[in-house]
């Protein structure tokens, strides 16, 4: 075993204790400081953008999920609250200490956590049994994505979704509402005030 992967191995330990000492909160911290650039947030996301994120979907009709950069599930246990019980929810995460963190407290047979990138999502969705899914949900920073990286997740997103899915981000910047804008046929958007800092949530819409 090499020396990187000892190193690896024993970060993964550590936050697997700091969950069990501080909880979810600190799982959470420890990522953002660990890897500002890739979690982008010093908070997960409040009560309010997640209910407002998730209400205007018709989750009765849902059979796939995709949740990108889910962190430590702030929107995965109420996803799955409003899920059928024959749906699946594939969470896909960069960061080893979320998805142990979401393995090790999340037990639901519908809920499947990922290790990898939100851009070979269709890869992950074929490998999981799917071949479309009815709603991507994304958490990714987009702001410190390489642009190139960005439009290649949004564009995607589009593909791997059934017509009439919809693709959900919550971001403080706009870079998010832009690319969905130019890539989905229609959206939907709204100011979450009550978050910190505000968020900006968007709905991009593929025809039915
Ligand atoms: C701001 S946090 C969002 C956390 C949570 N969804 C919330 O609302 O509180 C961003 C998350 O995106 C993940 N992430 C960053 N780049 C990613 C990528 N290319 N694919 C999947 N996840 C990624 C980070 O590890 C982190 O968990």
């Amino acid at each position: 075993m090499s020396a990187k992967s000892v190193a690896r191995g024993t970060r993964r330990g550590t936050a697997r204790l700091t969950g069990k000492l501080l909880g979810s909160f600190g799982v959470f911290l420890q990522g953002a400081i660990e890897n500002p650039g890739m979690v982008g947030a010093l908070f997960p996301s409040s009560k309010a953008t997640v209910q407002g994120m998730l209400q205007l979907v018709d989750w009765k009709g849902c059979k796939v999920v995709v949740e990108y950069g889910p962190g430590i599930g702030t929107f995965t246990r109420p996803i799955l609250e409003l899920l059928p019980a024959d749906a699946r929810l594939i969470a896909i995460d960069t960061n080893a200490h979320f998805i142990d963190h979401l393995k090790d407290t999340i037990r639901d047979p519908r809920f499947k956590a990922v290790l990898g990138s939100a851009a070979d999502v269709e890869a992950i969705v074929g490998a999981a049994g799917f071949g479309k899914a009815d709603i991507v949900i994304s958490g990714l920073p987009f702001s410190g994505l390489p642009e190139p990286l960005a439009k290649s997740i949004v564009e995607a997103s589009y593909r791997v979704l059934k017509p009439g899915g919809g693709f959900l981000t919550y971001q403080y910047r706009l870079i998010a509402r832009r690319l969905t804008e130019a890539v989905f046929d229609r959206i939907d958007t709204k100011v979450m005030w009550a978050n910190m800092p505000p968020n900006n949530l968007t709905w991009g819409w593929k025809a039915a």
